[in-house]
């Protein structure tokens, strides 16, 4: 999402925890699902089309569809797109990375997730700027935690990424997700430890670095929607919704 004012933030009780839960889930499996479609010739209009089938059985809603007038179930963002690409005639080919972002709506709670795929065989720069990208995401989880503050995700995603060699996107965050798909607070992927809110059990967030092999900066194309990079480097993008329990976190959007 963009950087929007805060509000207040919603404690989720572990019974709405569990309804966030099996919307995650289902996100999770489509993409799962997503993944084997997404081959050198198809193109991403059809990888939404089998999109819309997944999502119709399994009688839940698409959230960005109709989102600020968003059309599609996902966003399908190739190489140097970070973030809200659009499923269109374009083809995959044999050593693009594809981000394919995911949100339902399914008994008044939302799931959202992203993966970012490697078509055939990439370069090895993708597959790393793909790997410490996933890595990244994990790392932010692990700090929210209760008694931690919320920029404690955002820098040590960012001192993970930009200790190899990529940069962080700060014009596009992670949100609160719940019975809307966004929520308060936004979570930023980069930041100062010890700043920002304490985290608390109940809160749930979307965690979702979007981290670019260049210049952190980037701009949104004509169509309103599609970001890239300004510097046209490739981008990856990984998204979890996760629960902070007293546990720990919890990832709802994990098989
Ligand atoms: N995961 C993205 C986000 O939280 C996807 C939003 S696409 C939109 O911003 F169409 F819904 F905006
Ligand atoms: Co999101």
């Amino acid at each position: 999402m963009p950087l929007r004012e805060s509000e207040t933030i919603v404690l989720r009780s572990l019974y709405e925890i569990e309804r966030l839960r099996q919307s995650n889930i289902i996100v999770a499996e489509i993409l799962n699902e997503l993944r084997a479609d997404a081959k050198a010739g198809a193109a991403t209009i059809d990888i939404e089309r089998i999109c819309e089938e997944e999502i119709k059985k399994r009688k839940v809603v698409p959230a960005f569809k109709g989102y600020r007038g968003y059309p599609y179930c996902i966003c399908s963002s190739v190489n140097e797109e970070v973030v809200h690409g659009m499923p269109c005639k374009r083809v995959l080919n044999e050593g693009d990375i594809l981000s394919i972002d995911l949100g339902v709506l399914h008994n008044g709670y939302y799931g959202d997730a992203a993966i970012t795929i490697p078509i055939g065989s990439v370069s090895e720069d993708a597959k790393r700027l793909m790997d410490v990208t996933e890595r990244s995401l994990y790392i932010g989880i692990d700090e929210a935690k209760v008694g931690n503050r919320l920029f404690d995700i955002g820098a040590a995603i960012q001192e993970y990424v930009e200790g190899n060699g990529f940069s962080v996107v700060r014009d596009f965050v992670g949100h609160g997700i719940g019975q809307s798909l966004h929520e308060a607070p936004q979570v930023p992927n980069f930041g100062e430890r010890g700043k920002g809110i304490r985290l608390k059990a109940g809160m749930v967030l979307a965690i979702e670095p979007m981290i670019n092999a260049g210049g952190h900066e980037v701009v949104v194309l004509d169509d309103g929607w599609t970001v890239v990079t300004k510097d046209g480097s490739l981008s990856a993008h990984f998204e979890h919704s996760i629960a902070i329990t007293n546990d720990g976190a919890y990832i709802l959007s994990k098989l």
